[in-house]
Formats: structure tokens, C-alpha cells, sequence
């Protein structure tokens, strides 16, 4: 059976991954927009493009991936106007012209808790933001939802990789100088490398049967900031011990971080959705591909 493929957001980060990932697979029709082909912040256009997208395919089966968002955490603290329209008000719309004639698999956030939990968090805990970016995440969440269509809502936490910048490149480059650096030991969470969400995504979107609504995707186990750095500079050799750590009140952020962002992900594997690897056998294999 043949899929067809849009996927927003796609010179992002994640977008990138998921068109390397769709790129595997000849028999499939993908359809890539970037933000200077699809602007989120343009309903009418969003509206228009989905449905042309949607009588254009003709496929056996149409999967829209939302990996488009403004995710500039700490400018949305005095932007959260924009960060609205694009996290909260867009994907609402991507859901209500999918609604019944394609699934939407929309990408979201731990930054949608309030990160004061000690157990990872289920798919049902109740949301409670703290920041601006969080609360625009967590509108969209409740815009797909609304929608009532063929759609999932799949959060994930700290997404590296080959595709953009992001922590673990930045670690990286830092070791590879020899460099010392200072990094908070008080914030846990899960390393997400983005080529095993990716793969998850897609085998979500191509899912046969329904996929439930609301999913947690994230790398295997969990470690705090400092520790994920020491293992980047473990992996490609340099000396952990330049590494040192510090703590989240000595790095003040205009947008709070969650001290504890790690998530459940246990609807996700009793769906029956392939299981993601710990975090640290994804990091071995990660660190090979960055550039
Ligand atoms: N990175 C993480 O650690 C992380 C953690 C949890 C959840 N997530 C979620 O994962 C998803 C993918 O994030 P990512 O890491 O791939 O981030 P990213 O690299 O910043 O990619 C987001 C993409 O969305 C695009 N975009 C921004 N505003 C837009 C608009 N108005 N219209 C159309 N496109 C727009 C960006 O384009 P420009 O480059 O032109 O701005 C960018 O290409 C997002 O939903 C994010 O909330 C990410």
C-alpha cells in the first residue's frame, strides 16, 4: 500500500530527518514544504495547500507530519502572540482539513508539564506550562484534539542530531576543541536523537488501524544535561573531565526550563510502535553521523 506524504517544517531539525527517513521508501509519494513554501502563521494558506495536497494524492493513504514550529523557546516569552498562531492555532487547522481524510501526526513537548515530577511523566498527567513557548505547545495539543479527526499528538524532549544545531553538536564541537564547559546538573530528561523519531513518527503515521490520540516518543532512560555532555565527550574520545557542572540558577533563561522532563512512554509501546533504544546506545551511533 502506497502513502503519501506532507510534511511541514521540513528544512527544520526534525523535517530534514523525516524526508532522509520517507526517502527510503520508493513506493511513497512526499510532499516537503518549508516555511517559505507553507507559512503556518497563513491559515488561508495552510487551509488551501492541505486540501489541494489532500485531492491531489490520490494515494491508498495520506499522512500529514506537523514538524513545523516556533520553537525559539525563550524569544516567545516576548513573542507569544506568533508563537501562538504557529504552536497553538495551526496545528488545529493542519487537524480540521485532515479530519477524515488523512491522519495528522502533530509533534509536541515535555515543555507542556510543569517539570516538578520525580517519575516520568503518563500521557494523561495534566498539563501545566510554565512557559510561553510551553502554553503555545500545549493550545495546539487541545486544537488536534478538538478536531476529532484521524490524528496523534506525540511528545517528545530533547531532540539532537545531524540537522540544525542543538545541544549534543554544541557539546560536541566543544570537545573536539578540548574545550572545557559548565553544564546544569539539575535538569533530567531523555536524549531523543532525531533519526529514532523520525522512524518513530513515520511508523506511527503509517500505523494501520487507529494510533491513540496523545503518545510520549522519546530516547530509552534519562540523564541530566551534564551528564549527557560528559557522555558526548566520552564518545568521541576527549576528556570527560572538562566537563564540570553547574546548576540552573547560575544560568538564568528568560523561558524556565523543566528541572524533570522525562516521559512515559509506555502507550506508545503498547500500541505496538517500535521501542526506542536507550539513549546512550542512540548516542553511539548519533555521534558517528554528526558532521
Ligand atoms: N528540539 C527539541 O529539543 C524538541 C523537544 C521537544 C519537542 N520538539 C518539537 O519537535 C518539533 C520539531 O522541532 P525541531 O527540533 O525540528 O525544531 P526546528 O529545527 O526549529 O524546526 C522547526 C521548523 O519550523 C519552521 N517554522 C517556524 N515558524 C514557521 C512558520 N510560521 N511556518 C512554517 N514553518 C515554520 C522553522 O523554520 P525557520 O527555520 O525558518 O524558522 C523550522 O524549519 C517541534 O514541534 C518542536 O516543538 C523539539
Amino acid at each position: 500500500m502506497s502513502t503519501a506524504w506532507l510534511v511541514t517544517g521540513a528544512r527544520g531539525q526534525l523535517g530534514r530527518e523525516l524526508l532522509d527517513v520517507l526517502a527510503g521508501r520508493p513506493g511513497d509519494r512526499v510532499t516537503a514544504l518549508g516555511r517559505a513554501e507553507l507559512d503556518l502563521t497563513d491559515e488561508t494558506a495552510v487551509r488551501r495547500t492541505v486540501r489541494a495536497w489532500l485531492d491531489a494524492v490520490g494515494a491508498d493513504r495520506a499522512v500529514l507530519v506537523n514538524a513545523a514550529a516556533y520553537t525559539a523557546v525563550d524569544a516567545a516569552e516576548t513573542d507569544e502572540d506568533t508563537a501562538t498562531v504557529v504552536n497553538g492555532h495551526a496545528p488545529g487547522w493542519l487537524a480540521q482539513e485532515t479530519a477524515g481524510r488523512a491522519r495528522l501526526v502533530h509533534v509536541s513537548t515535555d515543555y507542556v508539564f510543569d517539570g516538578t515530577a520525580t517519575e516520568p511523566y503518563p500521557v494523561d498527567a495534566p498539563v501545566a506550562p510554565r512557559s510561553a513557548y510551553g502554553r503555545s505547545k500545549a493550545a495546539g495539543e487541545r486544537a488536534v484534539a478538538a478536531a476529532g479527526g484521524d490524528a496523534t499528538v506525540v511528545r517528545t524532549a530533547w531532540v539532537y542530531g545531524r540537522h540544525g544545531r542543538n545541544f549534543v553538536t554544541t557539546m560536541a564541537a566543544r570537545a573536539a576543541a578540548g574545550a572545557p564547559v559548565s553544564v546544569v546538573d539539575d535538569q533530567v530528561g531523555s536524549p531523543t536523537w532525531s533519526a529514532d523519531l523520525a522512524a518513530g513518527l513515520v511508523a506511527a503515521g503509517e500505523r494501520a488501524g487507529p494510533v491513540p490520540p496523545l503518545l510520549h516518543l522519546t530516547g530509552a532512560g534519562a540523564v541530566s544535561w551534564f551528564g549527557l555532555a560528559r557522555a558526548v565527550y566520552e564518545e568521541l574520545g576527549a576528556d570527560a573531565g572538562l566537563v564540570s557542572p553547574t546548576t540552573t540558577a547560575a544560568f538564568p533563561r528568560p523561558a524556565p526550563r523543566p528541572a524533570w522532563s522525562v516521559l512515559d512512554g509506555s502507550v506508545w509501546l503498547a500500541a505496538g510502535l517500535p521501542p526506542q533504544r536507550p539513549w546512550r546506545e542512540a548516542l553511539t551511533r548519533a555521534v558517528r553521523t554528526l558532521g
